[in-house]
């Protein structure tokens, strides 16, 4: 019956009266986890972990049947094996651990979160980082391909690549990734997916290889479709992320990225800031949940509308479009993101004492330019609330509220922006009663293109 379907699929069928399961894949997640004298097939490695952490990945075109003591594997009607792999989470991964969210336990992992993913890249003697993967090379550009919150993190990573390392950056939403009408001469395409199985992303990623080019993934699961599609993979180390809302992997991401940059700049000094940097990040990502109070009371003021805006400049602008998709994707709450500066080519006709705005004042050379913007959105009548460093006097006397930043290197704010912006949506999103882990019509892999 296989080979009269078509597209993609995972596939499990149980025969009446037979004690086995059969199953397959294309190009959809399809793993079995292996016990002891019971076996498991699922689409996620987080449904089989509290049984086991032993996982098969069946390849394109494998046939599997499981029985309770078996595993047998064939393609194309020969046997075949499929190495047997340990996953690195354990049970409390897919536990809230006191949390009444998954999506609040991930983002109070996030100092972690940095820290693993830049442990054992860099060194601690000097400015260097080793990324497993091969950063010189003959390409002339880059162009990193991802969907969602991992497009955000694509477009903080133009900026940063594009800004420090002078290579042509481009950045393309996979599901507007047309092989064919791109330039693809000796363009190194990175792909960036946390869960390795974005459908959009893996064919955007395969007609990039058929265009002969070279391919990375960054992604943050050993194992997934993704990783059998490309050259070279580098791995995130955000550990099991549950809630549909992306935070963890997202820092994660950001990490890999502003890693990537130090690895590919050829100015020392550039490296050397960017890395010390980077290790700051752990302490000031703390500080800003250590802020986590202040935050849902401004949240609960937001979750009373129906509408809001958040705009940012430069390196934050991907952060405002973080912090929107967040607000819509769990509270439920129409957002928009725009750069600062594109308000009055449209969007003022909607500023209104109902529509609050969210503004991203960080101290780069964008923050002038960002107090204009202010001013004429406050002229307009709507409540303000920026996100500012801590000493930033100036900004209290433009806006209504101030969320509160740590100081920090501005090309590392994405990094607290982030964080604080996260809690806003879910503090928003828990006032309103929404079902913040599993939000309507969303899943956590989209896996249909
Ligand atoms: O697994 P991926 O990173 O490829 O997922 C891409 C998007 O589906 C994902 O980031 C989505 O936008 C998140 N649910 C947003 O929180």
């Amino acid at each position: 019956a296989l080979v009269d379907i078509e597209g993609t699929y995972g596939i499990v069928v149980l025969a009446e009266g037979h004690r086995e399961l059969i199953a397959a894949r294309r190009e959809s997640p399809l793993i079995i986890g292996a016990g002891d004298g019971e076996n498991f097939v699922a689409s996620d490695v987080a449904a089989v972990l509290d049984y086991t952490d032993r996982v098969l990945y069946p390849e394109d075109s494998d046939i599997v049947v499981v029985s309770e003591n078996a595993v047998t594997i064939t393609n194309n009607g020969k046997r075949v094996k499929r190495k047997e792999e340990r996953v690195p989470w354990n049970v409390e991964e897919v536990q809230r651990g006191g949390y009444e969210h998954f999506m609040l336990k991930e983002v109070h992992e996030q100092d972690r979160t940095v820290e693993d993913t830049y442990r054992g890249h860099i060194s601690l003697i000097e400015p260097a980082v080793d990324l497993g993967i091969e950063t010189a090379g003959d390409f002339e550009d880059i162009l990193l391909v991802a969907c969602g919150t991992s497009y955000h993190a694509a477009l903080i990573g133009e900026y940063l690549l594009g800004g420090l390392c002078g290579f042509p950056i481009r950045v393309k939403v996979a599901s507007e990734f047309d092989h064919r009408h791109l330039r693809l001469d000796n363009t190194w395409v990175i792909g960036i997916t946390q869960s390795g199985e974005t459908s959009d992303t893996l064919r955007a990623l395969r007609g990039a290889k058929a265009s002969g080019c070279r391919t990375l993934a960054i992604t943050n699961i050993p194992g997934s479709s993704v990783t059998r599609i490309v050259d070279e993979i580098f791995l995130t180390q955000a550990g099991l992320e549950i809630g549909v809302a992306a935070t963890k992997t997202f820092l994660a991401q950001l990490t890999a990225l502003y890693l990537l940059t130090s690895s590919l700049t050829t100015d020392i000094r550039t490296r050397e800031s960017l890395l010390q940097n980077l290790r700051m990040i752990p302490a000031k990502v703390q500080q800003v949940l250590d802020g986590e109070e202040q935050i849902a009371y401004h949240a609960r003021r937001l979750s009373r509308y129906d509408n809001a805006f958040f705009i940012g400049r430069g390196i934050n602008y991907p952060v405002a479009m973080e912090g929107a998709l967040k607000l819509k994707e769990i509270s439920y709450l129409h957002a928009e993101a725009y750069p600062g500066g594109e308000l009055k080519h449209g969007p003022f006709a909607l500023l209104r004492q109902n529509t609050p705005v969210v503004a991203i004042a960080s101290r780069d050379d964008t923050y002038e330019a960002m107090l204009t913007n202010i001013k004429e959105v406050k002229a307009r009548g709507p409540w303000v609330i920026a996100l500012a460093e801590e000493g930033d006097v100036d900004i209290e006397q433009f806006v209504d509220d101030v969320i509160r930043i740590p100081q920090v290197d501005p090309l590392f704010s994405p990094f607290l922006n982030s964080v604080a912006l996260q809690l806003l949506a879910y503090y928003a999103a828990r006032e309103r009663g929404c079902p913040i882990d599993l939000p309507a019509n969303l899943a956590k892999s989209v896996t249909v293109p």
